[in-house]
């Protein structure tokens, strides 16, 4: 439950330098538990922002924590990135950030979010297993986002899976933290 000192928010401007540090510290758990990882730099917050989509903010205490980038594919909606900075996991922020993200799509008239993640890693697959999303054969919609998966090797560190998750009037989490 937020602490009154956690927020979830529509992404400012302002925000936007803060994401790229905190997901690359989140490669960086990944290099630790496959022994390196040969990803590329993460991308610039700005860069996210000028793609369909919109990007969620996660606070504590007014600081920048974690951040949900969510963009449109095809006419629906894909979870792109979700990152705590490690400091601050495990304290609900991911679990707010997932929540908001699927109340912003529902008032966005989104039906369902899907994503592409690790199936065993244990903040990946049965992390959002336990927010709701089963796992599903890839739309056509998401090959972009396969063929990109490919460039970067992803899948030689462990099973890759598409999830999906139900977000219209049944499936619709309630609005998160305060927003701007
Ligand atoms: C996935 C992520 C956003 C979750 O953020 P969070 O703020 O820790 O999420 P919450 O606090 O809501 O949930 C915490 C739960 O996630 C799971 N979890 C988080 N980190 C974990 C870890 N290192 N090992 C095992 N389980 C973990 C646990 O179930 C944990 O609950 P617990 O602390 O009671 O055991 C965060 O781990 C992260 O940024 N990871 C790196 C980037 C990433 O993997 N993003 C998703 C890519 S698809």
């Amino acid at each position: 439950m937020p602490d009154g000192l956690s927020a979830v928010r529509v992404a400012t401007a302002a925000d936007l330098p803060a994401f790229a540090p905190i997901e690359d510290a989140g490669d960086e758990q990944f290099a630790r538990l496959f022994g390196g990882v040969d990803w590329p730099a993460a991308t610039p917050g700005e860069d996210r922002a000028r793609e369909p989509g919109f990007l969620l903010t996660a606070t504590e205490a007014g600081r920048v924590v974690g951040f949900a980038h969510v963009v449109q594919l095809g006419g629906h909606w894909h979870l792109e990135q979700l990152a705590v900075d490690p400091p601050w996991q495990r304290r609900g922020h991911g679990g707010r950030l997932l929540a908001a993200t699927h109340a912003e799509v529902a008032t966005r008239g989104g039906a369902e979010v899907t994503l592409v993640t690790y199936a065993d890693v244990p903040w990946n697959g049965p992390w959002y297993a336990r927010h709701g999303y089963a796992e599903v054969d890839p739309p056509a919609r998401l090959a972009p986002v396969l063929a990109a998966e490919d460039l970067l090797g992803l899948a030689q560190h462990g099973r890759r899976v598409a999830m999906r998750r139900d977000v219209g009037a049944a499936g619709v989490s309630p609005r998160a933290g305060s927003r701007a």
